[in-house]
């Protein structure tokens, strides 16, 4: 390849990236979105765990084990979504009261966190009744966040 193609081809690749951070500068809007994505993703993977829980699914250690990675990772995500810009988003179901009440909003997202590694660990073990006690703690701290930091999600 001539060394005037390289630079050709170099040229057009940095137009395209820097005109496409131009376009796509993340908004308020954007990152409630991305949250809710990503809530919805953990909601998909505690309705599968609530089924094993309940014994309406039979238990596969393995399935756990990949369901509880999908939890840590998505929890992660929702955690780089709460910066200001987002308070006035008019998608956002997030309650003022979180803002005005932020360490403790932070606090049960933190709980999230270590119900979800214990229930990792758990679901390392195969102890499957301590499996199923550690999948009951995660659900309580997602709805002990949202008794009082979400708006209710109309039917
Ligand atoms: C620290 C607080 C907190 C915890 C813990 C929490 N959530 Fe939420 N959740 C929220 C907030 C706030 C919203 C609303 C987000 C928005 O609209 O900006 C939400 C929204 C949702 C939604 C609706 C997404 C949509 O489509 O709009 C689902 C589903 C959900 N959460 C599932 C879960 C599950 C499952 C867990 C536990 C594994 C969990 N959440 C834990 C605060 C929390």
């Amino acid at each position: 390849m001539s060394r005037h193609l390289v630079h050709c081809i170099a040229t057009i690749a940095l137009a395209c990236i820097t005109g496409s951070a131009a376009a796509h500068t993340q908004s308020g809007d954007d990152r409630v979105n991305f949250r809710q994505g990503a809530y919805r993703i953990m909601g998909w993977h505690m309705g599968l765990l609530g089924d094993v829980a309940r014994g309406e699914k039979p238990f596969d250690a393995a399935a756990v084990k990949r369901w509880t990675r999908h939890l840590q990772w998505a929890e992660r995500l929702t955690a780089q979504t709460y910066t200001p810009d987002t308070r006035k988003a008019a998608e956002s179901r997030m309650k003022s009261e979180a803002w005005d009440s932020f360490a403790d909003f932070k606090s049960k997202g933190k709980d999230l966190k270590m119900a979800i590694d214990m229930l990792a660990q758990k679901a390392a073990d195969k102890d499957t009744n301590a499996i199923r006690s550690a999948i009951g703690k995660v659900g309580e701290a997602c709805k002990s966040c949202h008794d009082k930091y979400r708006q209710d999600i109309p039917h």
